[in-house]
């Protein structure tokens, strides 16, 4: 596996590229087995993430879905605009914003793991949506010029980043003045040191997420606005054990751990969907180069 030129030396985003091109894997092969029930919310079921059956020509990458809500649900997304998903994965949200802008706009996915963008290439041709783009790259730094998208959206992949102000920092650069995003994530409190230690449960979407108050504060630091919380689900113990098990109970968890991180984790973490946007450009009191 090749990961971005600027990966290759922060061992998070090794670890996290290997285990969801494992689990991509183990996704396609359920697939292939004729098991229908499709992993979602890093693990968690695709009702549990918010999504209605899919459409025809879809139901590849809803199987293959790691997403914890349905950002796009709380998006007014209009024919002929951009959108770009951060961390597209296998592609599920890339196709629902393709129906959304329509032949005349375009959807940009970005992902480092070699694996998902070939299978979100591959559902998209599938899906006949031309419209949508994959890149190869990192949130931290986008493959995209400044002042692109009139929508940005993820699901399930800033609690991964080793370095989330950055990209905060970044969603803010590829945002259009009054473009808007729509983030889908895991938020975590008081998680024990121990789990924050733990790479499966950091690949698992536990261990790395932020407090949810620290997340928003990260979006308001990096210039964005209107910064609101519009959906919360706080995981139960079975929904907990579905966030990671369907991808991850094979991946290497001693069954101690896992019942200990189950145990320790309920009532702390929770899905949610955050809103904003970036601002007009604010009045610049004719600063140099500014007027
Ligand atoms: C939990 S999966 C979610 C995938 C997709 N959003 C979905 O809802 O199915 C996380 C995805 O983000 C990608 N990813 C994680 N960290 C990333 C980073 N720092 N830069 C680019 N992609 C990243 C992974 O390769 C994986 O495809």
């Amino acid at each position: 596996m090749t990961l971005p030129e600027n990966a290759s030396q922060d061992p998070v985003h090794r670890l996290v590229a290997e285990q969801y091109a494992a689990a991509l894997e183990r996704a396609q092969k359920r697939q292939g087995a004729g098991c229908c029930g499709g992993s979602s919310a890093c693990g968690a079921s695709a009702a549990l993430a918010g999504y209605e059956a899919p459409s025809e020509g879809a139901e590849q990458a809803a199987a293959a879905s790691f997403g914890c809500g349905n950002p796009l649900s709380f998006a007014e997304v209009l024919p002929g605009q951009t959108v770009i998903d951060l961390g597209s994965g296998a592609g599920y949200d890339l196709l629902l914003a393709a129906q959304k802008v329509g032949p005349e706009g375009r959807v940009i996915g970005i992902d480092m793991t070699d694996a998902m963008l070939e299978a979100a290439r591959n559902h998209a041709k599938a899906a006949g949506a031309h419209q949508v783009q994959l890149r190869k790259g990192l949130i931290e730094a986008m493959p995209v010029a400044a002042e692109q998208a009139d929508w940005v959206i993820s699901n399930c992949v800033i609690n991964l980043s080793p370095d989330k102000p950055k990209v905060f920092a970044e969603i803010a650069r590829v945002l259009k003045t009054g473009g808007q995003f729509r983030i889908s994530d895991i938020v975590a409190e008081d998680l024990p040191a121990w789990l924050k230690a733990s790479p499966i449960a950091y690949a698992a979407c536990v261990a790395g997420a932020l407090p949810e108050s620290l997340y928003l504060q990260g979006l308001r630091d990096a210039g964005l606005v209107d910064v609101a919380v519009v959906s919360r689900l706080v995981y139960d113990p079975e929904q907990i054990r579905a966030l990671v098990e369907t991808d991850f109970a094979d991946a290497g968890l001693e069954p101690t751990l896992w019942n200990s991180l189950i145990g320790q984790v309920s009532g702390k973490v929770a899905s949610v969907t955050v809103t904003g946007r970036k601002p007009e450009a604010a009045g610049c009191g004719c600063a140099p180069g500014c007027c």
